[in-house]
């Protein structure tokens, strides 16, 4: 029987329509090779490109086509073009709400190390080489959306501006049940990040994930706050398998752990909500400076189409085949100019694209 999932496909700005159209091309060889599933792909506006076309950075009918579909793959938004917009025509402000939109509360991050990508890295190769971690990030809370936030004039007439670090009992226990659950399908060890030396949010955070700790004795828990953890991660990045933190420190830190890999242009992510469809993006942005021209690295955006195979919709199968297919042009020795080296052929992003699809067929 054939399966099908309507995908709603968000390329954003910059190089995301370049590098959506090679994870789309991906897609559809994946199904005419599986034979069991189809997709039925449907393309909605979000950040600059919806502001240009319909001056707001997340349509009404954009969230409506994400939650009427099976999974989102977005490619990217923001650039310079939109950046002295008021805050709420930004583009990331269209990102921010589709995550809290679709109730997106759980961030997967993966980094791990491609063998043939070690010496793209900016650490040493002893110091790197095996990393394969996991950051799980809240997304839907903490300072992101704290409230209240603003910036107001003071009586002595200067500006103050604030934002509100908050998370309650039910926002941690639901992010710390992923990343428990998340520690046990790899290798047990889940390393929990906070500042609760010095923030209450942070203090309760500890609590919370430690009493959680008593339903998963099979999981190894331990507490790092975030400036050691931010160190501990470039000193000795191996000592770490599944971390889970709060949506600042997780945005930084996922930062960090991606470029233990070399590039973040390699790097996929999983948003998902408790039901629901599932978002899934590179973590790296629009790169501005290199739109449209043919350089951009598609790998992350087809890794992540990958992973919305696996997460989102269930095929592992299928998801295996494309992160083989990304294996094998590595191994021919091709690159996108972001990861190249020497003795490596460099090929602009739809080349690469083409790359891919003939390591799919063999
Ligand atoms: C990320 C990005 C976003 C974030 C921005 C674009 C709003 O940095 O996905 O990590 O801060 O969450
Ligand atoms: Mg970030």
């Amino acid at each position: 029987m054939t399966q099908e999932y309507r995908i709603t496909l968000l390329p954003g700005d910059g190089i995301g329509p370049e590098i959506m159209a090679v994870a789309v091309d991906v897609l559809k060889t994946v199904a005419a090779l599986q034979g069991n599933l189809s997709f039925t792909f449907q393309e909605a506006l979000v950040g600059g490109a919806a502001v240009d076309a319909v001056g707001q950075p997340l349509p009404e009918e954009t969230l409506d086509k994400c939650r009427n579909s099976d999974a989102v793959l977005l490619a990217a938004i923001g650039g310079y073009k939109w950046d002295a917009l008021p805050r709420e025509l930004r583009p990331e402000t269209g990102l921010l709400g589709l995550r809290a939109g679709l109730e997106l509360f759980a961030n997967l991050r993966p980094a791990q190390i491609v063998p043939q990508l070690i010496n793209a890295s900016s650490l040493k190769p002893e110091v790197i080489s095996g990393v394969d971690l996991m950051v799980v990030r809240e997304l839907t809370g903490g300072i992101y959306f704290g409230k209240p936030r603003g910036i107001f004039a003071t009586e002595t007439g200067e500006q103050r501006g604030f934002n509100t670090m908050a998370y309650s009992d039910s926002e941690i226990d639901r992010i710390g049940r992923v990343a428990f659950e998340t520690a046990r399908k790899r290798s047990r060890k889940l390393c929990s990040v906070d500042k609760a030396n010095v923030l209450e949010v942070s203090q309760l955070w500890r609590d919370r994930i430690t009493a959680l700790s008593a339903e998963y004795p099979d999981v190894e828990l331990t507490h790092l706050y975030v400036d050691n953890a931010a160190m501990q991660l470039v000193r000795a990045p191996k000592q770490f398998d599944t971390i889970v933190t709060g949506n600042l420190f997780g945005d930084i830190l996922s930062d960090i752990a991606a470029m233990l890999t070399g590039s973040i242009g390699m790097l996929p992510s999983a948003s998902m909500g408790a039901s629901g469809p599932g978002l899934f993006e590179p973590v790296h942005g629009s790169a501005p400076d290199i739109a449209g021209q043919d350089k951009a690295n598609p790998l992350a955006q087809v890794l992540s189409a990958a992973m919305m195979l696996r997460y989102g919709l269930n095929q592992p199968e299928a998801a295996n085949r494309i992160e083989q297919a990304v294996q094998k042009v590595l191994e021919a020795g091709y690159r996108t100019i972001d990861i190249q080296s020497p003795g490596t052929t460099v090929l602009g992003c739809q080349a690469m694209g083409e790359e891919l699809i003939r390591a799919l067929g063999t």
